[in-house]
């Protein structure tokens, strides 16, 4: 099997399926024994990482984006990027405000101290749903003059048009929920 396909089924085997999370009717996926397991850790950050070349820098999004992104950066050998939620970084800042399938949530990055134009930047998350939150990653990299090289995520969760907001970016998602 290759990397991918050994990334899936050990995702399939440790994720946990919660129903009715956080509301009636919604099947939460929870990726936290799969990231608490070494073996599928590892591969999971194997696959993450795979089919990229010429990454300069990798940002992971607030919050479980931040373990994953550390961990393909390690992996990329570059540094790492925390694309931060409100509030937390000093400015002056980028900021952008996105809908989340339940409520809305601001993401910033530092407008200073950290060389963003011109490199090729690997962005990492746990999940795409509605795709505000990696498009709202993407303006921000983009407003900073970075190339945005890819897009990985552990699992989509398919029907929200994640996907149709990240129209011309290269995305890689390991498992469909
Ligand atoms: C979750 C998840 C993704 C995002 C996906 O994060 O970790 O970042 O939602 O949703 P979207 O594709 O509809 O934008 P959340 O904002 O709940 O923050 P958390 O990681 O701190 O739980």
């Amino acid at each position: 099997m290759s990397d991918f396909s050994t990334a899936n089924a050990l995702i399939e085997r440790h994720a946990r399926r919660v129903p009715d999370f956080p509301q009636p009717g919604v099947e939460f996926i929870d990726l936290t024994p799969v990231l608490a397991d070494s073996e599928a850790f590892d591969c999971v950050i194997d696959a993450l990482g795979g089919e990229w070349s010429g990454i300069d820098l990798v940002a992971g999004l607030d919050a479980r984006g931040f373990l994953l992104g550390a961990a393909v950066a390690m992996h990329l050998n570059t540094g790492v990027l925390a694309i931060r939620k409100s509030g937390k970084l000093p400015p002056p800042v980028f900021s952008r405000t996105y809908q989340l399938e339940y409520g809305e949530a601001t993401l910033e990055i530092p407008a200073e101290g950290v060389e963003l134009a011109g490199r090729r930047v690997l962005v990492v998350d746990d999940v795409l749903a509605t795709g505000g939150t990696v498009a709202a990653a993407v303006e921000l990299l983009e407003e900073a003059g970075a190339e945005v090289a890819g897009i990985s995520v552990v699992l989509e969760v398919p029907g929200l048009g994640g996907r149709d907001k990240l129209v011309g970016h290269n995305v890689r998602c390991l498992s469909a929920g």
